[in-house]
C-alpha cells in the first residue's frame, strides 16, 4: 500500500484493510471490557413552536476520562464527545445554533443531511472563535462568521440514522480526531410503526480509533508530514468515546445505530456465539425489508442500522464484537455481558419502508479517486489526493446536474477511498461490473470503495440549488484536497 518500510516494522501491519499509517500510542493500552459503554446525552431543544425544534450546542475544549485514570484534552460539542444526540422529526424544521468558543474555526456539517447550500457546511464557511480577535483573514474565501451561527435543516427526508462533524478545508481530519462529532437522528411515523427495539435498546455506536500520548492526550502527526498522506490509524477502539467498552444487555432484541467515525479505519464486524447481525437502515434510512449478516464491513462515515438479538443467551453470557481486519488491539471493539432475562414486545418486521429503485439516468458521469501531487500552500507541491486528477479548488465546479434527473455516476479508486456525495442519497447499481454485495443495499450517502474497485451509482439531486461537495472520507484525503464540487441547476 506503499508504506514507509520503517511504520510497517513499527506497527506489524500497517493497512488492517485500511488505506493509512499506524500511529502507535505512547502509554500502556488499557484493558478491554473493563468500562461501561458510554450513551451519549440527547439534546433537548431550548425552544420548540408550531414548525421547529431550536437547539443550542456550544462548541469547547474539556477535559473527559476516556482512558481509566487519565483526563484527555478534546474539542467537544458541548464538551463531549460523541457529541450529544439530536434527534429530529421528518417534517420539522430544526434549527441548531452553534457557539464556537475553541481556539480554531470551524464548520459544522449535517452528513446525509437533506441540506440547502448555505447551511450543509461548505469548508470555508468558517464559524471564528467567539474570543479570538487575532483570527483571521482566511485566503478562502467563504461565509465567515464570528461565535456562533444558526444552522437550519428543513428535516424533509425520511427516518435515519445522521451524524455532524467538522469540515473545516484542511483541517477536517484534526478537529474530527479531538472530538468534533455527534450523531443527529431523525425518526418518522413509518418507522414509528414498526415496532423495531427502542428506549434503553436503541443505541447508537459512534466507533472511532485513537492514538494516546504518554500523558493521556491525543496523538495526531502534525499536519503535512507526509508519512501520513495515506490517513491516521490510532491502536485504541473507542465505542462512544470508551476504549473496547462493555454493554450489560437483557436478553433480548437490539436495535444499534452502528456509525464508524473513525479518520481512515474500515472495520469488519463480528459477533462471536452465533449471533448476526440484521440490518434494517443503512446511511440515508430504513431497507426494503431486513437482511442478515455474519459480518458486516463498514468504511469510514458508512451507518449499518441493525438488530441484534440476544434473546437466546443464558444471563452471564458475553458475546464479543471483533473486528476482522484489526490484529490484537484492534481485532477487538467491545462486548455485550447479558444480565437478565427479559420481556420484549419488540419484532423484526418482514416489510421495512418503501425504496424506490432508481431507474438508469441519463447522465452519465467519472469520478476517478487517486493519488496525485497537489499545493501544498507555500507555493510548493506535495504528495496528496486528487478527484480526476484534480485537487479541490473552491472556486471550481466539476459537475452541475440538474435537479429532478437521474445520473448514474461511475467511482473508480486506486486504494481505499469512501466515496461520500453530499446533498441527496443514491443506491448502488454495480460493483467491478456486477450486482451490487449485500452490504450496499438501501439508500446510501457513503460507499466503500476498496483499491483498484469501480462502482456505479444513481443519484437524484432534488430541491437545492447551489454548490455542494462529492469527496473521499479518509479524512486525511479530504483534507489532502480528495473533494470536488458539483453545482445543482
Ligand atoms: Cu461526513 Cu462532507 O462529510
Ligand atoms: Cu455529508
Ligand atoms: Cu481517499
Amino acid at each position: 500500500m506503499g508504506a514507509a518500510a520503517g511504520a510497517v516494522a513499527l506497527s506489524g501491519c500497517a493497512s488492517e484493510g485500511s488505506t493509512g499509517e499506524a500511529l502507535r500510542s505512547d502509554r500502556p493500552l488499557p484493558e478491554p471490557f473493563r468500562v461501561p459503554l458510554p450513551i451519549p446525552p440527547v439534546k433537548r431543544p431550548v425552544r420548540r413552536d408550531a414548525t421547529t425544534d431550536w437547539y443550542e450546542i456550544v462548541q469547547r475544549q474539556a477535559d473527559v476520562e476516556m482512558l481509566p485514570g487519565v483526563r484527555t484534552r478534546i474539542l467537544g460539542y458541548d464538551g463531549v464527545f460523541p457529541g450529544p444526540t439530536v434527534e429530529s422529526r421528518t417534517g420539522r424544521r430544526t434549527v441548531v445554533r452553534h457557539s464556537n468558543q475553541t481556539d480554531v474555526p470551524t464548520v459544522v456539517h449535517l452528513h446525509g443531511g437533506h441540506t440547502p447550500a448555505e447551511h450543509d457546511g461548505w469548508p470555508t464557511d468558517l464559524v471564528l472563535p467567539q474570543n479570538n480577535a487575532a483570527h483571521h483573514h482566511d485566503h478562502h474565501p467563504g461565509h465567515v462568521t464570528r461565535g456562533r451561527r444558526d444552522y437550519v435543516y428543513p428535516i424533509t427526508q425520511p427516518a435515519a440514522t445522521l451524524w455532524y462533524h467538522d469540515h473545516r478545508m484542511d483541517f477536517t481530519g484534526p478537529q474530527v480526531y479531538r472530538g468534533l462529532a455527534g450523531f443527529h437522528l431523525i425518526r418518522d411515523d413509518v418507522e414509528d410503526a414498526l415496532s423495531l427495539p427502542g428506549g434503553d435498546r436503541e443505541i447508537p455506536l459512534m466507533i472511532a480509533d485513537r492514538a494516546f500520548d504518554a500523558d493521556g492526550a491525543l496523538k495526531y502527526p502534525a499536519m503535512a508530514h507526509d508519512d501520513f498522506v495515506e490517513g491516521v490509524l490510532g491502536d485504541v477502539v473507542l465505542v462512544n468515546g470508551a476504549p473496547w467498552p462493555e454493554l450489560e444487555v437483557d436478553a433480548a432484541r437490539y436495535r444499534f445505530r452502528i456509525l464508524n467515525a473513525s479518520n481512515a479505519r474500515r472495520y469488519q464486524l463480528t459477533l462471536d456465539q452465533g449471533a448476526t447481525f440484521v440490518q434494517i437502515g443503512s446511511d440515508a434510512g430504513l431497507l426494503a425489508a431486513p437482511i442478515e449478516h455474519t459480518a458486516v464491513t463498514i468504511a469510514q462515515a458508512e451507518r449499518f442500522d441493525v438488530i441484534v438479538d440476544f434473546s437466546a443467551y443464558r444471563p452471564g453470557q458475553v458475546i464479543t464484537m471483533r473486528n476482522a481486519l484489526g490484529s490484537a488491539g484492534t481485532g477487538q471493539v467491545m462486548r455485550f455481558r447479558v444480565a437478565r432475562k427479559a420481556r420484549d414486545d419488540s419484532v423484526i418486521p418482514t416489510q421495512l419502508a418503501d425504496v424506490e429503485p432508481l431507474r438508469r439516468g441519463t447522465v452519465e458521469r467519472q469520478f476517478a479517486f487517486s493519488r496525485g501531487t497537489v499545493p501544498d500552500g507555500l507555493g510548493g507541491q506535495r504528495k496528496g489526493w486528487v478527484v480526476n486528477g484534480k485537487p479541490f479548488d473552491p472556486s471550481r465546479v466539476d459537475a452541475t446536474p440538474r435537479l429532478g434527473d437521474v445520473e448514474i455516476w461511475t467511482l473508480s479508486t486506486d486504494l481505499h477511498h469512501p466515496v461520500h456525495i453530499h446533498l441527496s442519497p443514491f443506491q448502488v447499481l454495480s460493483r467491478n461490473g456486477r450486482p451490487p454485495g449485500d452490504l450496499d443495499a438501501g439508500w446510501k450517502d457513503t460507499v466503500d470503495l476498496r483499491p483498484a474497485e469501480t462502482v456505479e451509482v444513481a443519484v437524484r439531486f432534488t430541491d437545492y440549488r447551489g454548490r455542494f461537495l462529492l469527496h473521499c472520507h479518509n479524512l486525511e484525503h479530504e483534507d489532502m484536497t480528495m473533494m470536488s464540487t458539483f453545482e445543482t441547476t
